[in-house]
């Protein structure tokens, strides 16, 4: 293989990206629209069945909107492990088209294949989805009030092992090189996006994460970028930590209750989002937001349990990562009122009142049941 050119490819997409990200983007003003596009994408595994069942939610909350045709709902299927796998990419091409028309995304889980499986090893639709729409942001709250916890994590969600993670290069048959890309520009933007919300929502600390002792360069540029912003902030106080004394802290209970946002770029920011989200329950109940300055794209944090589906119980399967992921996007879709509704019924119906139980087993309630609980609380 001649890796210098492999080098030399690499080099320049990045440089481009740069370029293109120096121009800078004005974000969507949803008010604008005449009408704002929904897509619901229902992925694979148990995606399809918890997403319908948001869908629903979302659909339900909308009626008036979709009525006076200031919201549209499409269905996008196609993003299926044995689509992909078939044309041996990502996203098949027609389904990115048809991705690309709409505003906003509600996606479920999407199997993302590794060596040694029955499917072709493409690269994840998750971190292709990242990169095509340039969804930079990806917003993780974690809330369980009575341990203290308010935590937003600002993962960077198109940069560092990501960029590259499928354009690594087995250099000899005992080298394998792969590659870790920060960029000033790539990281300003997620930075100015976590000041922002910190002071928008009068929190203290904003909490920069990252291993700048030992991956100098790289998490060097990240923590100076980071701090450089920060500047144009003084009433917020910054503080930064290191990875691995950062995901001890977070077990810390006289500690973690100090943190309030947090910035890091995205292999660190995967790894702790799923270690806080096991204080509120586990990943199977988070949402989380991926933004981009033309589109947003909402989604589960979890996987997609193949084998569940494989043993026929996807009809157990939890939807409420999904459905919160669905209050996540009416909030930024400017539906404040409905999306609060919508959290309130979750933590009554998952926390305070929690009449039926989802399991994910056949002694269980179902997701469709789960869903009309919702509904039941919704349209109180
Ligand atoms: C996440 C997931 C994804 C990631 C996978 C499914 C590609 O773990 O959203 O945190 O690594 O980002
Ligand atoms: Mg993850």
């Amino acid at each position: 293989m001649n890796y210098i050119a492999a080098y030399e490819e690499i080099i320049n997409q990045q440089l481009a990206r740069i370029e293109k990200m120096k121009k800078g983007q004005e974000f969507i003003d949803y008010r604008s629209l005449d009408k704002i596009i929904i897509g619901i994408i229902g992925g694979d595994g148990i995606g399809p069945a918890i997403t319908a069942q948001a869908g629903r939610v979302l659909k339900y909350l909308l009626a008036s909107e979709v009525k006076a045709g200031k919201v549209e709902f499409r269905t996008i299927d196609g993003c299926t492990i044995e689509n992909r796998a078939a044309v041996g990419k990502a996203i098949p091409d027609d389904v990115l088209t048809e991705i690309k028309k709409c505003h906003v995304l509600l996606k479920g889980p999407t199997t993302t294949p590794r060596k040694g499986d029955k499917w072709a090893n493409v690269e994840s639709a998750n971190v292709a989805m990242r990169k095509e729409l340039d969804l930079f942001a990806n917003v993780r709250p974690v809330k369980v009030p009575k341990l203290g916890i308010d935590w937003t994590f600002f993962r960077e969600n198109t940069e560092c092992l990501y960029a590259l993670g499928s354009q690594g290069v087995h250099i000899t048959e005992d080298l394998a090189i792969d590659f870790r890309v920060i960029t000033t520009p790539g990281t300003k933007r997620i930075a100015q996006l976590a000041f922002d919300f910190a002071r928008r929502n009068a929190k203290k600390r904003v909490t920069i994460v990252t291993k700048a002792n030992i991956v100098k360069a790289t998490d060097g540029k990240f923590l100076d970028v980071c701090k450089s912003v920060a500047k144009d902030y003084p009433e917020i106080e910054v503080d930064d930590w290191y990875i691995d004394i950062m995901t001890a802290k977070l077990i810390d209970q006289k500690r973690r209750g100090q943190f309030e946002v947090l910035i890091l770029p995205n292999l660190y920011g995967d790894i702790l989002t799923d270690e806080a989200a096991e204080f509120q329950g586990g990943v199977g109940t988070a949402g989380s937001a991926n933004l981009g300055s033309h589109h947003s794209m909402f989604e589960a944090i979890h996987g997609s349990a193949p084998r569940m589906v494989d043993e026929g119980r996807e009809i157990y399967a939890d939807p409420s990562s999904v459905i919160r992921a669905g209050a996540m996007l009416l909030s930024h879709i400017g539906y404040q009122k409905k999306a609060d509704h919508l959290f309130v019924a979750l933590e009554t119906c998952t926390v305070t009142e929690k009449k039926l139980v989802v399991t994910g087993r056949s002694d269980g309630a179902t997701g469709a049941d789960f869903a009309d609980y919702i509904l039941e609380k919704v349209s109180m």
